[in-house]
């Protein structure tokens, strides 16, 4: 196969972008993510399906709280791809200076962007170098701002956009992880293992 010929398929599978909050042990964490789908057919039950990689901070805090909250960027907050999305949580608080609220679900809620919903994990998949998370829709709205503006920010939009610097930072990035999920992507335990959430 033409991996090449492919490429612009895949990439039009990301979705928005969104700042991925989540709250664990009374810490907040945020990251940026494009792995995302609605995952239910059932307007007024509501879910999604998010995809998160073993190394990040992230993930560990999504696993154990059972929850994580989707905060899509409006296309102006696009120096919040790097700001969440280039560092760790381990290694700094990317919420200190940004305002936020818990919400129902108890995960962080930005009190600026285009639009969020607040989610519980009700199952996952391991991926290997990453778990696919299904989760329920508990809460959600458009910031009355954003509606004025339409769409929110996609990663088709925001990678052309972005200064070459930061693109040189993140393929410098992403290529590291790359090679890290070669060596895991086949290590998938098939053993469901979220019975800590029941
Ligand atoms: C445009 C963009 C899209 C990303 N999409 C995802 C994604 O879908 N899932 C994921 O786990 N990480 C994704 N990342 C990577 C994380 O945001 C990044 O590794 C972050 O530093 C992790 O932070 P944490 O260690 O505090 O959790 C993306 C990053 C960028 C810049």
């Amino acid at each position: 196969m033409n991996y090449r010929s492919i490429a612009p398929i895949m990439g039009n599978l990301w979705s928005p972008i969104a700042a991925v909050t989540s709250r664990w042990q009374e810490r907040s964490n945020v990251q940026i993510a494009v792995a995302i789908s609605a995952a239910s057919i059932v307007p007024d039950m509501p879910r999604v399906l998010l995809q998160i990689y073993k190394t990040n901070h992230s993930h560990g805090m999504i696993y154990n709280s059972g929850g994580f909250a989707l905060n899509f960027l409006r296309r102006d907050q696009l120096d919040l791809i790097k700001t969440f999305g280039f560092v760790s949580g381990r290694d700094k608080d990317k919420l200190k200076d940004v305002p936020f609220r818990l919400g129902v679900a108890g995960n962080p809620l930005l009190q600026d962007c285009w639009g969020y919903l607040d989610c519980r994990v009700v199952n996952a998949m391991d991926g290997g170098d990453m778990t696919c998370f299904l989760a329920d829709v508990v809460d959600g709205d458009i910031l009355h701002e954003a509606q004025a503006e339409g769409e929110p920010l996609w990663w088709r939009e925001a990678r052309r956009r972005l200064p070459a610097g930061w693109m040189e930072e993140w393929d410098g990035k992403i290529a590291a992880e790359i090679e890290i999920s070669k060596t895991r992507m086949n290590q998938i335990d098939l053993t469901p293992d979220l019975t800590h959430l029941a």
